[in-house]
């Protein structure tokens, strides 16, 4: 079996990150067949959009993508965020950000949630609008019912399949009455179709709160766009950070892999920037293309380079970026095989 995937290194560190990622890849004794696509201001100044049909193309006839990351230029009239549009029109309706804690200083102990946002409307529905002269502007904060239920079944369904007990729905429907209100009612309405996991509710602000407090009792997380993005972030820096935050963004037609960073342009070319964040990506599509073992396997690797403490500066190491992805090929030689 020959897996398709599409590569979309991106700008700045991307492309590195990217490319360590496709050498891991290709050592894990899976066949791949890689297309690489254009995405980003490189892509922008390449074709004059900064996410070409081809790309598109690219992504919809792969099995699953591994993307880098994008800079974000300076105010360019008629430029778009190549991710979100990426998001919107293949409907990749579910962002999932898992956080478990590493056996690592930078990170907390006993964490293990998952946050799963929704990836397609919400005040990201691109709609806003300037009046009185530039003095006003107003953005449409859309939620539909069918957006709301595709999301919450997709946060039951995970917790069924990974063994997990319960899914809090975050919102603020004591204030967004209509909006988050349509959102907290349709995803109770999915909880009772789920009866052995128990579902919570709890408001953002709260929630942000107890994330600091005590991360330990989340378990899977289901929320609204803006939402999840501060949340997922704010999560992601318990357990280290950025050098090691990832995601899946998934639809019905395709899915996005994606490490949680920017392009930190200030790191590109001085071979420090982390790669254990995509390589953690690349789990997660490993398991979504069905190769549960290998992805174990891979994951257990970095896992392993972490506590050793073969990791970048970022995280207190010395080892450059690709002496990391020498040390989890290594590692990954080692993992005994599961049956
Ligand atoms: P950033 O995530 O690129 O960097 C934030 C900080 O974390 C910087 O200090 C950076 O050096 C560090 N950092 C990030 N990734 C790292 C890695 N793999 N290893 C070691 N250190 C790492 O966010 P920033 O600086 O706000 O944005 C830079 C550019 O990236 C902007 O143009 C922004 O629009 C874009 N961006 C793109 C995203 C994407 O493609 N999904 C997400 C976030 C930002
Ligand atoms: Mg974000």
């Amino acid at each position: 079996m020959t897996y398709r995937i599409c590569l979309l290194p991106g700008d700045g560190i991307g492309p590195e990150v990217i490319t360590q990622a496709e050498k891991v890849l290709k050592a894990l004794g899976l066949q791949f067949e890689f297309e690489v696509g254009d995405i980003g201001f490189g892509a922008y100044k390449k074709h004059g959009t900064p996410l070409p049909e081809s790309t598109m193309e690219s992504i919809l006839k792969s099995d699953a993508t591994l993307f880098g990351a994008v800079t974000t230029p300076p105010d360019i009239p008629g430029y778009f965020s190549p991710v979100v549009r990426m998001r919107q029109a293949l409907d990749l309706y579910a962002n999932i950000r898992p956080c478990r804690s590493f056996d690592h200083p930078a990170s907390r102990p006993g964490i293990d949630l998952v946050v799963v946002r929704e990836n397609t409307e919400d005040l990201y529905s691109g709609v806003e609008r300037i009046e009185d002269d530039g003095n006003r502007a107003i953005g449409e904060m859309i939620i539909t019912r069918r957006a709301s239920e595709r999301v919450s079944r997709k946060a039951f369904e995970l917790a069924r399949a990974e063994g997990r007990h319960k899914v809090t729905i975050v919102h603020k429907a004591n204030v967004l009455r209509q909006t988050c209100g349509l959102f907290r009612r349709v995803a109770l309405e999915v909880a009772s179709d789920y009866p052995g996991i128990t579902a919570d509710e709890m408001l953002v602000d709260t929630c942000a709160m107890e994330l600091v407090r005590a991360p330990g009792q989340f378990d899977v997380i289901v929320t609204t766009n803006l939402f999840g993005d501060i949340l997922s972030d704010e999560a992601s820096m318990l357990v280290g950070g950025l050098g090691v935050a990832y995601s899946g963004n998934i639809g019905v037609k395709a899915a996005v892999f994606e490490p949680v960073h920017g392009s930190a342009p200030t790191l590109a070319g001085k071979h420090t920037a982390n790669p254990i964040a995509t390589f953690l990506s690349a789990v997660m599509l490993l398991q979504y293309i069905g190769e549960a073992a290998v992805a174990g396997r891979l994951r257990q690797a970095v896992l392993d380079c972490i506590a050793q403490q073969a990791v970048t500066p970022d995280l207190g190491g010395t080892l450059t970026t690709e002496q990391v992805t020498d040390r989890v090929l290594s590692a990954f030689e080692i993992v005994p095989e599961r049956k």
